[in-house]
């Protein structure tokens, strides 16, 4: 008798917002899918995926069938645009987008290799209008924070008790508030929609969130996140749609893309290998912060007076008009103690035993990996969701330090050698991030919750093929 031939693997299209932090942890979530038997369609802007394509190390990835196809469509803006202009890029995404994506998904079905499910980054949220249209299955994915999310689903109540306006602006800065009774306070000037700089795109941003959030209400089966339940669970308790599958660790998988936008100087490991034990601080500020000049130098010249070693990551648009000029002499005066690189195996250098600690923007991110890696923080938010992550790091977690501004809005060098020395003498702060780093572990590990809600997610998306 003839076996009846296999059932075809289920097939996800995975789609990120078209930012660094975003496409990282999405990637990853990518793997894992691939790792449980799907095939995946990972889904960037054309902008994007030249940039990945082009840091991949070694040969390009072979055309044909493989279980991970990165593929491209517009962003809708024109080739030379500027992409860190948010009000512009999410505009245009909104605009552009949807209609590319459908064509996408009717040529995979058309060509044998239908869609079965849409996981579209909760910042991308009409995608999943496009996957409900289409009769697919659909789960919203969270690159940050459960807080971030479910504040943003709770736009509507923050409305109705007077919190915030109906454009989102705070009704009463620096106060604090509670989505729920048993939740921590927040302080609204952390509402994070209103953190994007300027007023005008503050609002743009705030309007596309809450059409986002409908499109999550009536089309996303499941709701996940990069986070886990020890770090949020108050959130957790309150939201329980949302379910954490994190941390999701990027770039542990030799060979494979990571999604990064820049070829990674991994000579930096070398460097580590040679530094004694705990005796690096580690300064990254993800992919999206500018610092104007002035603030540039001053860094530089905080990192020079506190003494300690250092590996600076010093992306080549870190600064306004790419004015990435350090301050007379300072390379000379720091060789030997300090390295900069133009971006960093960032993953691996957390993990590295020479690192103390990681002078970070906070980004979940970045948030995320440092608290997997055991690291404390010296926190440094620059916008968004990152100042809402610093108050978890240092006001909950307790694992980590600000760096305050002085009247000018400056982070001086004076600060900078003052809270190294205050974080790497604080022998509490340091534990307490050790600790963090178990629970992480337990979490993703067999029978921890994330690794639960993952495989629960897996087995229900498998079926209906
Ligand atoms: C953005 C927002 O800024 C952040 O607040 C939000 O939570 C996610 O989207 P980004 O600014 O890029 O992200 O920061 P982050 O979330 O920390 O992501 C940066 C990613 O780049 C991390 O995965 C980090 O490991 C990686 N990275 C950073 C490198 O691999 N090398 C580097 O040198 C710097």
């Amino acid at each position: 008798m003839e076996s009846s031939p296999p059932p075809p693997p289920p097939h996800a299209l995975v789609i990120p917002y078209p930012a660094q932090g975003h496409v990282i942890s999405l990637m990853e979530l990518s793997h894992r899918l691939v790792d449980r038997g799907f095939v995946v369609t990972f889904v960037n802007t054309d902008f994007d995926h030249a940039r990945v394509v082009a840091s991949l190390p070694g040969p390009r990835p072979r055309t044909g069938p493989t279980p991970l196809r990165l593929v491209s469509i517009p962003d809708g803006l024109e080739p030379c645009a500027d992409r860190n202009d948010i009000k512009r890029l999410t505009l245009a995404v909104q605009e552009y987008m949807p209609e590319c994506l459908e064509e996408l998904l009717m040529r995979a079905a058309s060509e044998g290799s239908p869609v079965t499910c849409v996981i579209a980054d909760h910042c991308m949220a009409w995608a999943l209008d496009v996957a409900k249209k289409m009769g697919l299955r659909a789960a919203a994915f969270s690159t940050a924070s459960a807080s971030m999310l479910v504040m943003a689903l709770s736009i509507p109540k923050m409305i109705d008790d007077g919190t915030i306006g109906d454009d989102g602006v705070p009704t009463e800065p620096n106060r604090m508030i509670r989505l729920s009774p048993e939740m921590p306070p927040m302080n609204t000037t952390h509402v994070w929609w209103n953190r994007f700089g300027d007023p005008s795109t503050n609002r743009v941003l705030f309007d596309y969130i809450t059409r986002g959030n409908k499109s999550i209400d009536t089309a996303a089966e499941w709701v996940l996140c990069n986070s886990f339940s020890h770090v949020e669970s108050s959130i957790f308790k309150y939201a329980s749609i949302v379910r954490p599958i994190g941390p999701l660790l990027p770039g542990v998988r030799p060979g494979r893309p990571v999604g990064r936008y820049w070829p990674e100087d991994s000579s930096c490991e070398e460097w580590l290998d040679k530094q004694p034990p705990k005796s690096v601080v580690y300064v990254a500020f993800g992919s999206f912060t500018v610092f104007d000049p002035r603030q540039f130098q001053e860094l530089a010249l905080g990192l020079e007076l506190m003494g300690q070693r250092f590996l600076w990551v010093v992306r080549p648009d870190v600064t306004e008009k790419m004015n990435r000029a350090f301050p007379r002499g300072f390379e000379e005066r720091v060789a030997g103690r300090g390295r900069m690189v133009g971006w960093s195996p960032q993953q691996r250098v957390l993990a590295h035993p020479s690192v103390a600690c990681f002078m970070s923007h906070c980004g979940w991110n970045s948030t995320m990996e440092g608290v997997t890696n055991g690291v404390p923080f010296l926190c440094w938010p620059y916008f968004a969701d990152q100042f809402l992550n610093e108050s978890y790091i240092c006001d909950s977690w307790k694992i980590g330090l600000r760096l305050c501004k002085d009247v000018e809005g400056i982070v001086t060098k004076e600060e900078i050698e003052a809270k190294v020395e205050a974080l790497l003498s604080d022998g509490e702060v340091v534990g307490r991030a050790l600790e963090l780093k178990e629970m992480a572990a337990m979490s993703i590990s067999e029978g921890g919750s994330s690794y639960d809600n993952f495989n629960e997610f897996v087995d229900s998306m498998k079926t209906f093929v």
